[in-house]
């Protein structure tokens, strides 16, 4: 039986990726960017364009979202990295009203003139006290803190060594700080260990900065934290941890795997993002250098250059911390620890691959780009809101979801979310099949024979 190409989605909207269109050539700098824009908007009329969604209330374990072409749908929601769950807190909240009624919305400028207020200063010293760490500089996001600490410390004759996974902050500030960026592979300390050897050997006048997470994102795993720092000591290198998905949520006290492999005030460099955990905007980074906090006030540009955290952020992410540490916030991790690995066995059990180790952030591995999108455009109509990270995010051919954790997700969500998703994998195979067969026959316009 043969059957038309009408009807079916274009294969352009299963190919290609944003990298695709990264780098744009020709003389007209606003025109030029049409060509991504024409991709973007086959992708998003066949609905296959997951990303941009937004929520209509706040973002709790059940929430009405709109895709990004306005079409609202309600879902058990995976997608919020609220992972204590305190955003919607009352605590929190009393403590937002009541500091906008003290000092209203805004910080008076950059924290290098007189940005600085109570809170933000009160938020410094929590930091360090919690880390362990006596300085702590904040930045107006997380990514400008990763950005801003690798461009003002490193500079063009100095080398990093940077795990091939880090965040896009932490690649963007390496590469604008120095040519000399060397990637090693995923969590591999020996390569580490290799790539200082070798710098080492050639040059012993410049810096070395290795870059590292203590959780990273998309695979949901750890580095041997303390293995990097004593190669640091013994190459006179320096080492840079990012905390962002893990610190607040996980370890009995908060301080995530810094925490768990005690490495509490033993790392040169931490920093994090309050995006996270800690329910809010904003970034630090903390060190044991007071010469090195009162640099980065001045030559972080991500920092000096930038308005300064706003009262009512600083003090929603003190009371966050105060949470952390508090009885109430060993309960939160536990109920979340105990979702986490409910939800990583329902996966397990539904015959889905889930990646890396138990965290709040548990990605379920699909493949294939095109399968991953058809997989995606079922999620809303089946009450399920998760994300899908696909190529450069990820490797190709590893596309996934990243289902994020709260506490306040139950059995039922749970459930509810992983029989939804093996049934948007499993139905959305016939129409995968079709489209390989398609390019396969690698002409978009003949004629598709299904049987
Ligand atoms: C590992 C990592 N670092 C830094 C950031 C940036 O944090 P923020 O959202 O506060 O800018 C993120 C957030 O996406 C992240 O995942």
């Amino acid at each position: 039986m043969a059957i038309s190409n009408q009807n079916m989605d274009p294969l352009e909207a299963f190919t290609g990726s944003v990298r695709d269109y990264r780098e744009l050539k020709g003389v007209d700098l606003l025109g030029r960017v049409d060509e991504f824009y024409r991709w973007q908007d086959v992708r998003r009329r066949h609905g296959l364009w997951p990303y941009s969604k937004s929520t209509e209330e706040a973002p709790r374990a059940v929430c009405v979202a709109k895709d990004d072409s306005g079409v609202s749908f309600q879902g058990v929601n995976f997608a919020s990295q609220d992972y204590l769950g305190l955003s919607s807190d009352p605590e929190m909240k009393e403590t937002a009203k009541a500091v906008i009624e003290e000092y209203g919305v805004h910080s008076a400028g950059s924290s290098a003139l007189a940005g600085n207020t109570k809170y933000s200063l009160k938020l410094e010293r929590t930091i360090s006290e919690f880390l362990q760490l006596d300085h702590t500089v904040l930045y107006p996001t997380g990514w400008a803190a990763g950005y801003g600490v690798i461009k003002a410390l490193v500079g063009p004759d100095d080398h990093i060594i940077m795990d091939g996974l880090a965040h896009a902050c932490l690649q963007e500030g390496a590469g604008s700080a120095t040519s000399n960026v060397h990637l090693h592979g995923h969590l591999n300390t020996a390569s580490v260990r290799r790539r200082l050897k070798r710098i080492r050997d050639r040059d012993r006048n410049n810096g070395i900065l290795v870059i590292t997470e203590s959780l990273f994102s998309m695979d949901s795993d750890t580095p041997d934290i303390a293995a990097l720092q004593d190669l640091c000591d013994e190459f006179g290198a320096t080492l840079l941890v990012d905390v962002a998905h893990d610190l607040g949520c996980i370890g009995e006290d908060g301080r995530g795997f810094i925490g768990l492999q005690n490495m509490l005030g033993k790392v040169d460099i931490v920093m994090g993002s309050f995006s996270k955990t800690f329910a809010s905007n904003g970034g630090f980074v903390a060190c044991n250098s007071p010469a090195v906090r009162q640099y980065l006030k001045y030559y972080g540009s991500t920092a000096t250059f930038s308005n300064a955290l706003s009262p009512v952020q600083a003090a929603t992410v003190t009371k966050a911390f105060e949470i952390v540490r508090s009885d109430r916030g060993g309960a939160l991790r536990r109920q979340l620890m105990d979702r986490i690995c409910r939800l990583r066995a329902a996966f397990d059990n539904a015959g889905l691959e889930v990646l890396g180790d138990p965290s709040a952030i548990v990605p379920v591995v699909v493949g294939d780009e095109a399968l991953a999108r058809l997989v995606s455009r079922r999620l809303p109509g089946l009450g399920v809101v998760a994300n899908l990270v696909e190529f450069p995010a990820v490797a190709k051919g590893n596309a996934r979801f990243r289902f994020q954790v709260m506490p306040t997700h139950t059995d039922q969500h749970i459930q509810l979310a992983v029989e939804r998703f093996a049934r948007a994998v499993r139905d959305a195979r016939p129409e995968y099949d079709r489209y390989r067969f398609r390019m396969a026959a690698n002409d978009p316009q003949v004629m598709v024979r299904t049987a």
